[in-house]
């Protein structure tokens, strides 16, 4: 039974404490939020997303902080799972580091690249293992892409798109672009950062963006330029209109084949495929969450330092969005 403490009880906390419920391999011996209510369970948080933080775990037997830094001084806790603002998941993951702690680290890895370097090297020396919860990267119907593109199933990949775009979620937090980055930081990383996993850096990005709810970017697309490589861009943003609710979808065009994925609280997949019907994939149930904590689970069960994303690579997911951040700015490509 692994000991479980989550700090940080919002939407993200409520996801994956969602998740630890359905398991039997985790005992959730500590919650802290700095919010009284939502420590109590008062008031809690709802997700953005279709299925997401519906609250279903019984935690009348955690013990609770009122600030994250004392749940990390809790001996019994092993590991840490920090759900806080971005601004704060440098200075969080490394003083749970530092208490010999594995650590489970919300996305983006941290508010910038300077800071996540710091980071990563931190975790190279220390004891406990760490990942950075990019969720995409266990989607089912993003799983299911990985290896189509590294199987060369139906070829090579001739262009992608990946959309994924909402109103704004609200709250201080999304509106202070200081603390979240923005959308191009908060969610267009994910496309960014799956572009990374399956293509790797690209040589450059070109991107043109807005801001319309924070002072950073909040609506953008970009290019990301591979040499002789493949079309690659992404739309990423949460500047619809209220009520315009939160949709995901990537299109790729392989050689022989042409996938389309949205979500709508469930992964739906089409394949079409020259002389066939168009068809739907099936794929594994359940969201990316679960699937990134189990993985996660098995790495500290095994001992064996999460390779599906590395600290290294989700840094440098943030450094590629600092670049599309830069082309927005000079309006040219800027090269990595
Ligand atoms: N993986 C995903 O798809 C996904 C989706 C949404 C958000 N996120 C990320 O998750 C993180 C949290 O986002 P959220 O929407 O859950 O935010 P949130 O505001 O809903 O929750 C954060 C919680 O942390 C608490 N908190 C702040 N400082 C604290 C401290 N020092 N000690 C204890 N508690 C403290 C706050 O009171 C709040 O309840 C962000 O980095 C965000 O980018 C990831």
């Amino acid at each position: 039974m692994i000991q479980v403490g989550v700090i940080g009880l919002g939407m993200m906390g409520s996801t994956h404490l969602d998740v630890y419920a359905k398991r039997d391999d985790v005992n959730i011996a500590a919650i802290s939020d700095i919010n009284p209510k939502r420590l109590s369970g008062e008031e809690s948080a709802r997700g953005n997303i279709e299925g997401q933080a519906k609250g279903g775990l019984a935690l009348s037997k955690a013990k609770r902080y009122p600030e994250g830094k004392q749940l990390i001084a809790d001996a019994d806790v092993q590991l840490v799972d920090i759900c806080l603002w971005t601004h704060l998941h440098q200075e969080y993951a490394i003083a749970a580091l530092r208490a010999g702690k594995h650590v489970l680290l919300e996305k983006p890895l941290c508010r910038t690249y300077a800071e996540a370097k710091v980071l990563a090297e931190e975790a190279k020396k220390a004891k406990g293992l760490v990942m950075c919860a990019m969720c995409m990267r266990f989607w089912p119907g993003w799983v299911w892409l990985k290896r189509a593109i590294d199987q060369q199933t139906y070829g090579k990949v001739l262009a992608a798109h990946f959309r994924r775009v909402a109103a704004h979620p609200g709250g201080n937090f999304y509106l202070n672009g200081d603390a979240c980055g923005g959308a191009i930081l908060d969610l267009h990383i994910h496309d960014t950062d799956f572009v990374q996993f399956c293509f790797g850096t690209p040589q450059a990005v070109f991107s043109r963006g807005y801001r319309k709810e924070t002072n950073q970017i909040d609506h953008l697309t970009t290019h990301y330029l591979y040499d002789g490589g493949p079309m690659i861009t992404a739309e990423g943003g949460w500047a619809m209109s209220k009520g315009f609710g939160f949709q995901m979808q990537y299109t790729v065009n392989f050689e022989r084949a042409t996938a389309v994925f949205h979500f709508d609280g469930k992964d739906n997949l089409r394949l079409s495929e020259p002389g066939k019907e168009p068809r739907m994939v099936e794929l594994s149930e359940g969201m990316g969450y679960a699937h990134e904590i189990a993985y996660f689970l098995d790495c500290i069960k095994h001992n064996r330092r999460p390779d599906t994303v590395t600290l290294d690579q989700a840094a440098e997911s943030v450094r590629i969005v600092e670049a599309e951040n830069r082309s927005i700015a000079e309006g040219v490509p800027v090269k990595l």
